[in-house]
């Protein structure tokens, strides 16, 4: 049975990720297409706690329609609602207030990454607001999607980096550390390394000592420039979670080759970081936006509550949807393989380090 709702809220929430404005339209298109209002919660979260809402439909006789603003909206990075890291909404005082502010809507839309839905999930459970969350973060770092919104846009930008760093590296051959975002997952590093051709990747799952880190960067220096090889150049594709700084990381390795017989190898240092999450959304990360937004409106029409619309085109766990590459989970399911993910339990972390250890010699020949 299909349920018929008038109101629901959606907000951006979390860290941005381009592609979430696309999502954002995608669902306030398809509310609209049933006749439901949207609205907006402006700065993610903190909205919520403050019952600060944006029309995203407005009524034309008969009929809903999105804003004018949201045309276009798709093509543009950054979140047009304003998202946040909200502190109120952490507390149980503050998701009252929220579920407070909810009342007269039906549903409310999470868009964001680990921390986000963690949030909403408890809302849901502590308030009986209806959730459905649609993964969002550069870093994909959330459990039974293959991906979020965000992360192919940011691996684009990190490889057109790259390439410009390779340019200037070569000219002077010189060894970089480019340091890429993420924080507690190293999928950005794992996923550029080869598509940049790094010779070495460094992230926070290998769980390498500074001692062993250093050591094997010293040898991939050494081996890039050994004369014989042609090399112009090395790179090393270093994850923000890597508990050693990226200056660190250059001033002791610099000291190394110094000390070393290779002398003469410089390093330098380039951190992305916010960088990465700028820009327009791929078509990719446009693509995924549309069809978990579609997704997200079938499980509110079927009647769905506490859901991830997740990437699975491999099938997998949940429920399907029309859509056979999107499937319904339960977000208590994805939030407890969230966190084995992060831990390094999760048979895709597991699986992700151990394809990376295989290509360990392939990377630095
Ligand atoms: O969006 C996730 C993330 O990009 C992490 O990789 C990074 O550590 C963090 O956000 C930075 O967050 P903030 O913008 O709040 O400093």
């Amino acid at each position: 049975m299909l349920m018929v709702m008038k109101s629901l809220v959606i907000a951006t929430s979390g860290g941005d990720a381009p592609g979430m404005n696309a999502a954002v339209r995608a669902v306030v298109k398809l509310a609209a297409s049933r006749g439901i209002a949207a609205h907006g919660a402006v700065d993610g979260f903190d909205g919520l706690v403050h019952g600060n809402f944006r029309e995203l439909t407005r009524r034309m006789g008969a009929d809903v329609v999105p804003i004018g603003e949201l045309e276009g909206a798709s093509r543009l990075g950054g979140s047009l609602l304003g998202t946040a890291r909200s502190e109120r909404f952490a507390t149980s005082g503050g998701r009252e207030r929220a579920a407070f502010h909810l009342r007269e809507h039906e549903a409310l839309v999470v868009i964001g990454g680990n921390g986000s839905l963690t949030g909403a999930h408890i809302l849901g459970q502590e308030s009986g607001v209806r959730v459905i969350g649609i993964p969002a973060s550069i870093d994909n770092d959330v459990g039974c999607t293959s991906f979020c919104i965000g992360v192919d846009t940011a691996l684009n930008t990190i490889v057109e980096a790259c390439d410009r760093i390779f340019d200037t590296a070569s000219a002077h051959r010189r060894a970089f550390v480019v340091e890429v975002m993420g924080r507690e997952c190293g999928y950005l590093a794992m996923a550029s390394a080869i598509a940049v051709e790094a010779d070495a990747v460094l992230f926070r799952e290998q769980g390498l000592s500074n001692e062993d880190l250093l050591a094997s960067l010293e040898q991939t220096v050494i081996r890039c420039f050994d004369p014989a090889r042609g090399k112009k150049r090395a790179l090393i594709i270093k994850a923000e979670g890597v508990r050693m700084s990226t200056p660190d990381i250059v001033d002791a390795l610099q000291a190394r080759l110094d000390d070393s017989t290779h002398r003469g190898a410089s390093v330098r240092a380039t951190i992305l970081g916010h960088l990465v999450r700028g820009g327009n959304p791929s078509y990719r990360d446009r693509m995924l936006a549309g069809r978990f937004a579609l997704g997200a409106m079938e499980a509110l029409d079927r009647g769905g509550r506490d859901e991830l619309i997740a990437w699975q085109p491999f099938g997998g766990v949940g429920e399907a949807t029309a859509d056979p590459r999107v499937r319904r989970v339960p977000l208590a399911l994805a939030l407890a393989e969230t966190a084995r993910l992060l831990d390094g339990t999760s048979e895709v972390t597991r699986r992700r380090v151990l394809m990376m250890q295989r290509l360990e010699s392939v990377l630095s020949l």
